[in-house]
C-alpha cells in the first residue's frame, strides 16, 4: 500500500458535525502521521444529507486548512449517504478467465448493465466504481461489488472543495475509506467476521467485512446528534452546550447522572438500528457468527455507549484506533489526537489514497 514518491494528498472528511483533515508521511517505510486538525460545523451546514449553507461550509473548510497550518492542496474527499451512495454486491455472471481478457472499459460496461436493476435512479445519473471479489466456489462466476454515487452529489462536494481553494483528486466513499484505515492497522483474521461501524453525528454506516472483503453495508440515519438533541431537549440548553456535556465537561445545574440518563435512553435508537442492520446482514448472508463490532466516529466517544452497545448486541465492541500503526509526528499534540482517535478513522484512510491509485 505504501506508494513511495507519489504525490501527497490531504485527507478531508467533511462530516456533518465535525470536518476532519489528516497528512501522513511515509518515514522509513511506515506511516507517519505529519498534521490532523478537526473543527465543529453548526448544525444547520450540513442536514439530512444535503449541504443546505454553501458558503458557510466553504468558510469552516478555509478556516480549518489555516488553523492546521496544511500547504497541500490536492485533497481526498468521501461521500456518504443512503439516497445517494449504493453499495451492493452483484454477480458478474463471467468467470475468471473471462473476465481476465476484458478491457477495463469492457468491465465498467458490463457492470453498468448489470447494475440498472439495483439503482433506484436513472444509469445516467450516478457515477459507478466497482471492486472485483474471490470468484464463487460453485460456478467460477466473478461476484463484484458494485458502488454507484449520484453524479449530483459528487458535483455539489466537489465544487465546495473548490471554492474553499483546494484540488479535489479524489472522490471515495465512508465505508472503504475506513475499510483502507482498518487493513493498515489491524491484521485481519482468515475466516473472520467483523463489523466496521462508524456512528457520524447524523448517520450510522455500518460495513461488514468477511476475511477483510466487505460483505454487506447500510447507512441508517441516526446518529450521535440524537443524543444531543435530547440533551438539548431535557435541560433546554444550547447546541454548544450539550456538545459540552456529551465530552464530559462540567455544566452548572446538571449532573453526570442526569446527562448519563438522557444519553442512554437516546441511545436506544441507534442501537436498535444497529441490531436491525446486523439482523439485514445474517438474513442476506446466513453468517450469524460476527466476531467483533468494531466502533468509529464521535458516537463511539460517548461515555458508556460501547458499553451498552456491547450489552445490547451480546458482542464483542471495540473502539477503532487509526493510529495503531501510525506513529504521531512529534510536533502535533499527542494527547488530543489520541482523545479524538475514534473520529479521525475517515480522513486517516483518505489520506492513506494517492492520486492515480484504485
Ligand atoms: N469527545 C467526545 N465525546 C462524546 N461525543 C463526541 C465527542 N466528540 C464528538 N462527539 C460527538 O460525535 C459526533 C460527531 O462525530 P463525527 O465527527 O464522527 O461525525 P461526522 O462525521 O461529522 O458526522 P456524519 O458522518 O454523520 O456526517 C457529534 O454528535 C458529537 O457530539
Ligand atoms: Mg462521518
Amino acid at each position: 500500500m505504501l506508494n513511495f514518491g507519489a504525490k501527497s494528498l490531504i485527507g478531508l472528511d467533511i462530516g456533518s458535525g465535525y470536518l476532519k483533515v489528516a497528512q501522513l508521511k511515509d518515514v522509513k517505510g511506515k506511516y507517519m502521521l505529519e498534521l490532523f486538525d478537526m473543527l465543529a460545523l453548526q448544525p444547520s451546514v450540513i442536514s439530512d444529507e444535503a449541504i443546505v449553507e454553501q458558503e458557510k461550509l466553504v468558510e469552516a473548510i478555509k478556516e480549518l486548512m489555516k488553523k492546521s497550518q496544511i500547504k497541500i492542496k490536492d485533497v481526498a474527499i468521501s461521500l456518504s449517504g443512503h439516497s445517494s451512495v449504493i453499495i451492493k454486491k452483484i454477480n458478474l455472471e463471467l468467470n475468471k478467465s473471462e473476465l481476465d481478457n476484458m478491457s477495463e472499459d469492457d468491465i465498467i460496461k458490463s457492470i453498468r448493465s448489470s447494475a440498472e436493476q439495483y439503482i433506484p435512479f436513472g444509469i445516467e445519473d450516478v457515477n459507478i466504481d466497482y471492486q472485483i471479489l474471490k470468484p464463487r466456489n460453485e460456478t467460477g462466476e466473478v461476484e463484484a461489488l458494485l458502488v454507484a454515487v449520484r453524479k449530483e452529489m459528487i458535483d455539489e462536494y466537489v465544487n465546495i472543495v473548490k471554492e474553499s481553494g483546494l484540488n479535489p483528486v479524489i472522490v471515495d466513499v465512508d465505508a472503504f475509506t475506513l475499510e483502507n484505515m482498518y487493513e493498515i492497522n489491524y491484521e485481519i483474521e482468515e475466516d473472520s467476521n467483523i463489523a466496521l461501524i462508524d456512528i457520524g453525528a447524523n448517520s450510522t454506516k455500518l460495513n461488514l467485512l468477511k476475511d477483510g472483503v466487505s460483505a454487506f453495508t447500510r447507512d441508517s440515519a441516526r446518529g450521535s446528534k440524537l443524543q444531543t438533541d435530547a440533551l438539548m431537549n431535557t435541560f433546554q440548553i444550547p447546541f454548544e452546550t450539550a456538545e459540552k456535556l456529551k465530552r464530559s465537561e462540567a455544566v452548572e445545574g446538571i449532573s453526570p447522572e442526569q446527562v448519563e440518563t438522557v444519553i442512554f435512553d437516546a441511545s436506544e435508537d441507534i442501537v436498535n438500528e444497529i441490531n436491525r442492520s446486523l439482523e439485514f446482514f445474517n438474513e442476506a448472508s446466513g453468517i450469524d457468527n460476527l466476531d467483533e463490532l468494531v466502533i468509529a466516529g464521535g458516537g463511539a466517544l460517548v461515555k458508556g455507549f460501547p458499553e451498552l452497545l456491547a450489552d445490547r448486541t451480546g458482542l464483542n465492541v471495540s473502539v477503532v484506533n487509526p493510529f495503531k500503526k501510525i506513529a504521531i509526528s512529534k510536533k502535533l499534540d499527542e494527547r488530543f489526537i489520541k482523545s479524538v482517535a475514534a473520529m479521525a478513522g475517515v480522513a486517516v484512510g483518505l489520506a492513506i489514497r494517492r492520486i492515480g491509485d484504485r
